[in-house]
């Protein structure tokens, strides 16, 4: 728990809440550990290695968190944790042979260690599961994680093509983030308001905090693939230069009135070239379009608290507070 929260930020002084929530997180791992297991070794090797790479579980504790505002733990909620964990893992193992990721969760990623074909198959195998597990919660809970998939697949989508002919890149930027991660962050905590029969207009807010709080971890991330080593993010730093993927500190610095001129250079297209990878970096972490995403950060952070004004003050209000805090302390 003391890791987990370091990794997520939470502030919790409660302890019944930090037990409540322990105890649920170890059913979600062990509804995990269980769904992975597969006769067929190929598929078990695959599909257990980034579950036991661990992961900071922030979606499944949003969940639980989630089930507070109404009458917390019921056996459904726990599914529908380890579910929205499920569909998580599953993007990202398709997420990393997109991005030709070498690193995910402080270990080889599974296109690397295995290869394309494997780490396909083995998102698909993962989700698929998240669908059984779903599918006991009932035809509104289906829906929803079927919507919120294909939300989240039209974010990755229209993050490859990129922004259309006229459109701001900024706003394609900030529409894609929110599709991409804040779509199934807020399914997180519609289900758990939803499942422990919270009050309509909480089950709402908690979803509106979600998808706000999921595009503010998104552009946070996007601050630490520049700003933070390998070794702290537990991923390859500078995937998204290699890839060409314009985050917003390279859009707010392309966009700036005077840009610098060898960085607009370097942000033309893929870099492949470990050393221009290196110079781009470098430049970009001294840049002001680095600056400016953070003060974007900031503001998002704030507005995804005003969404948390409307659940009555708990300790599990306070631990959503600090989560927004969080995701803005932790890209310096
Ligand atoms: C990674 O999500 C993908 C993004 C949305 C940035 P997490 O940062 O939650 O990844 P894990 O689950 O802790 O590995
Ligand atoms: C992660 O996106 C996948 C989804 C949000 C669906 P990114 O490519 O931006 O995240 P990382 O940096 O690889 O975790
Ligand atoms: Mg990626
Ligand atoms: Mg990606």
């Amino acid at each position: 728990m003391d890791e987990l929260r370091a990794a997520v930020g939470l502030q919790i002084a409660d302890e019944q809440l930090l037990r409540t929530l322990a105890s649920g997180l170890n059913e979600v791992e062990d509804i995990l550990r269980d769904v992975v297991r597969s006769d067929v070794q190929a598929v078990n090797e695959a599909a257990t290695h980034l579950v036991e790479a661990g992961g900071k579980r922030f979606r499944p504790l949003f969940t639980l968190l989630a089930s507070q505002f109404g009458d917390g733990g019921r056996a459904a909620v726990v599914t529908a944790a380890a579910s929205v964990e499920l569909v998580h893992l599953a993007t990202l193992y398709h997420d990393d042979v997109m991005d030709e990721a070498t690193m995910r969760r402080g270990a080889q990623s599974v296109n690397a260690r295995w290869d394309n074909t494997i780490a396909i198959l083995t998102g698909d195998f993962l989700f698929a599961h998240a669908s059984r597990l779903v599918a006991d919660l009932g035809t509104d809970a289906a829906r929803i994680i079927a919507e919120t998939f294909g939300e989240l697949v039209t974010g990755q989508m229209r993050e490859t093509v990129g922004p259309g002919a006229g459109e701001d890149p900024v706003e394609h930027y900030l529409s894609v983030i929110a599709q991409k991660t804040g779509s199934l962050i807020a399914t997180a905590g519609r289900f758990g308001g939803m499942l422990s029969g919270a009050k309509p207009e909480h089950v709402e807010a908690l979803c509106r905090f979600g998808e706000i709080i999921g595009a503010a971890f998104q552009i946070s991330d996007d601050v630490i693939d520049i700003a933070s080593p390998s070794d702290e993010s537990g991923k390859s730093q500078g995937t998204d230069l290699r890839e060409g993927v314009r985050t917003l500190p390279m859009l707010y610095e392309l966009s700036a009135d005077r840009p610098d001129p060898r960085l607009a250079e370097l942000l033309a297209g893929p870099l492949t070239d470990d050393e221009l990878v290196a110079e781009a970096l470098g430049l970009l972490r001294k840049s002001s379009g680095l600056e400016r995403a953070r003060v974007t950060l900031s503001d998002y952070a704030q507005r995804a608290r005003t969404e948390l004004a409307s659940l009555a003050p708990s300790p599990a209000r306070d631990a959503c507070e600090s989560v927004a805090d969080y995701l803005v302390a932790r890209t310096y």
